[in-house]
């Protein structure tokens, strides 16, 4: 078990000394430390070591001469907005501590500190991130950030709206959010609101009232019923219609329903998780999608970048879907020959992690030994890496899956010119309009959206 790094900022010595001891003590059942304990006098030292160090948790006093707790907690957050923090406060201050954890703090503990307190606090806050690290591998910043984003949100009722390409674990971030939650113990209940036809949504997810139509022969409880004092996840929330759309809207804001054919309004205490890989925004623009249903879904915005943006998680999710899928491979372990391992680092993975899975999944059971190698992987992983390598290029018997590789090819053009549909589209002899065709086609969205380098010159705008 990884240790937790821990960041404690007081400016009483003799407090810090203490909290630093006991936390440096605490010991699993077989004697190893729980924590790495770091401690600063002041908050400009803390932001120092802040910098310097990747932290799990931080534990800051509330009342500091210069930069005081609450001015902390926000320049921490604006260098990373996912740090929880816990607040340390004399009694007293309760008003102060309710609107920092409006403000994104995480806890408080109240002083005198007892060391009970103190441990249960800090433990509460390591379970969590115990539980989101079970469900979400991933090493890279972009993933240890959406990872502590979710232990810092798991206790709030808040709506969050999931962001990603099709295959980046959208439904697993989900669910890491429910378990990491107080509602841990209740339902999580999944919905795929494109799966489902539209006059059958509305009964789905509020009930129906014997007879409220044909076949209605029973009255049914929706899923927001079902889902009570649990979790509720709309998947593909992009492709609601907008009756629907006005309905899921009230539904949210009132935190109450009424059934199909029914009158009486029916409470319901339901977190709702919501997901899209649409560019939402634009589909708001264009009248497509209510805007203020939006901004209902999207008062926590989890963006999980695609696999290609965070290649330091290919390995380590490698490695854990081959252990996942060892039974395919007869249960021996497994190796990657070097040249297997340097495709799979290499390619662009237009399906995100799910592409990787499938991947592995198919290599574990075409291996010849114990080991996979190139000959294992997919016809699309292998054909990218014979356009690159160019000279000869030969169309294997079996034939490509040109879709997939067309996307490919499409993301490594946008990936290498940092986006930019002009020369994107030059690089593959593509004119802008066909460029922008295919992107939409494969729902290609520029990553970072709302980023400040959103426009990074008027080429694009301008067309051909
Ligand atoms: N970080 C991760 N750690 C472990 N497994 C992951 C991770 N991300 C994704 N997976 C696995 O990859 C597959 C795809 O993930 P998931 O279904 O959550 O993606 P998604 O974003 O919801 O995709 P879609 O948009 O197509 O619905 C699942 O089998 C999931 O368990
Ligand atoms: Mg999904």
């Amino acid at each position: 078990m990884k240790l937790k790094n821990i960041l404690i900022v007081d400016d009483e010595k003799n407090q810090r000394d203490i909290l630093q001891l006991i936390l440096i003590g605490e010991r699993d059942e077989l004697g190893n430390s729980l924590y790495n304990v770091k401690a600063a006098s002041d908050g400009h030292e803390a932001m120092r070591l802040f910098k310097l160090n990747r932290f799990d948790l931080v534990l800051t006093d509330l009342k500091m001469h210069g930069m005081d707790g609450i001015e902390l907690l926000n320049e921490l957050s604006q260098m990373d907005s996912s740090i929880p923090v816990i607040l340390m406060t004399a009694h007293g201050s309760i008003d102060t501590v309710k609107e920092a954890l409006r403000g994104g703090a995480f806890d408080y503990l109240e002083k005198p500190i007892g060391r009970t307190e103190l441990l249960e606090t800090v433990a509460r806050a390591v379970a969590k991130m115990r539980a989101v690290d079970e469900e979400i591998v991933g090493v890279s910043d972009a993933m240890e950030r959406v990872k502590k984003m979710i232990v810092k949100i798991a206790g709030s009722s808040s709506t969050v709206l999931i962001r990603g390409e099709s295959g980046t674990g959208k439904e697993r971030i989900a669910r890491a959010v429910h378990k990491a939650s107080p509602r841990a113990n209740e339902r999580f209940q999944a919905v795929n609101c494109a799966a489902i036809n539209e006059n059958l949504l509305e009964s789905e997810l509020f009930g129906h009232e014997k007879g409220s139509f044909t076949g209605a022969h029973a009255e049914k409880k929706g899923l927001f019923e079902i889902a009570d004092k649990g979790t509720l996840f709309l998947d593909e929330i992009g492709e609601l219609n907008v009756s629907m759309q006005a309905k899921l809207l009230r539904a949210l804001q009132e935190k109450e329903i009424t059934r199909v054919g029914g009158t009486k309004s029916i409470k319901v205490d339901v977190r709702v998780l919501a997901a899209t890989n649409r560019d939402l925004e634009s589909m708001v623009k264009e009248k497509r999608f209510r805007e203020d249903l939006f901004y209902r879904l999207n008062v926590i915005p989890l963006d999980i970048p695609p696999l290609r943006q965070r290649r330091d998680d290919i390995v380590v999710l490698m490695d854990y879907f081959l252990r996942k899928h060892s039974a395919n491979s007869g249960g021996k372990p497994m190796k990657v020959s070097n040249d297997a391992r340097r495709l799979l680092m290499d390619y662009a993975w237009p399906g995100n992690v799910r592409q990787l899975e499938s991947a592995i999944e198919r290599a574990l059971l075409l291996a010849e030994s114990d080991e996979i190698t190139v000959e294992d992987l997919p016809m699309e992983i292998r054909d990218v890496a014979r356009i690159e390598g160019s000279g000869g290029f030969r169309l294997p018997a079996e034939g490509i899956d040109f879709e997939q590789l067309e996307k490919s090819l499409l993301i490594q053009a946008m990936d290498q010119t940092n986006w930019n549909i002009t020369r994107a589209a030059k690089l593959l002899g593509l004119s802008f309009r066909t460029m922008q065709y295919r992107l939409d086609k494969f729902g290609l969205a520029r990553p970072n959206r709302g980023g400040k380098d959103e426009f990074e010159g008027d080429d694009d705008a301008n067309g051909e």
